[in-house]
């Protein structure tokens, strides 16, 4: 059975129910990001800014799961300051270069997450299978239905591929 991973970071929990959401649709194990020492209330959000402008990679509290142990990997951000959050960040360079196939999303207040899913395919250095960039008001009122499900299809297409390819290859 092909194995799935959702990795991801949220500080107000949009991003995580949308990743708890891909995890119950396509049957995966799921993982934050979580830092080593969270920066949190209206300060922690001016330095988090700052960081996430400045391209810094916080220290991140230790991973339980590896993405190299999986077939696909779903990697969930929210934007900050028009970029990919800090936790993100790091976890990606941390990981780099053991990622499988993969797929992004991303949830922000305002337009401007296909840029940031940009910089995360650029940094992961792979093409993702699947994009979902979704804002908070979609969030809210759960008007997102539709195109998560057509990520889910998307990934679920790049899941039976290897098992196609095992029943297709020439006795
Ligand atoms: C430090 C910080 C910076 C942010 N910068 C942006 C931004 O540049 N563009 C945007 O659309 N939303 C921005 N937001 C809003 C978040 O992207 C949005 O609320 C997101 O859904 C939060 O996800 P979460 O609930 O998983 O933490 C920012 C939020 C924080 C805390």
């Amino acid at each position: 059975m092909p194995r799935i991973l959702v990795v991801h970071h949220s500080k107000t929990g949009n991003t995580r129910r949308i990743a708890e959401e891909i995890a119950e649709g396509c049957d995966a194990e799921i993982e934050e990001i979580v830092p080593r020492d969270p920066h949190l209330g209206a300060w922690g959000d001016l330095i988090d800014g700052l960081q996430a402008i400045a391209g810094m990679r916080p220290a991140l509290a230790p991973a339980v799961r590896r993405p190299a142990d999986h077939d696909l990997v779903v990697i969930g951000t929210p934007v900050w300051c028009r970029s990919v959050c800090g936790p993100v960040r790091s976890y990606l360079q941390a990981h780099a270069g053991q990622f499988p196939a993969i797929a992004l999303f991303c949830t922000s207040r305002w337009p401007g997450g296909a840029s940031v899913l940009r910089d995360m395919a650029a940094l992961c250095g792979r093409t993702p299978v699947a994009t979902l960039a979704l804002r908070e008001h979609e969030i809210v009122w759960r008007q997102y239905g539709a195109r998560l499900d057509e990520f889910l299809r998307l990934i679920g297409e790049r899941r039976v591929e290897p098992l196609l390819a095992a029943h297709e290859v020439p006795a």
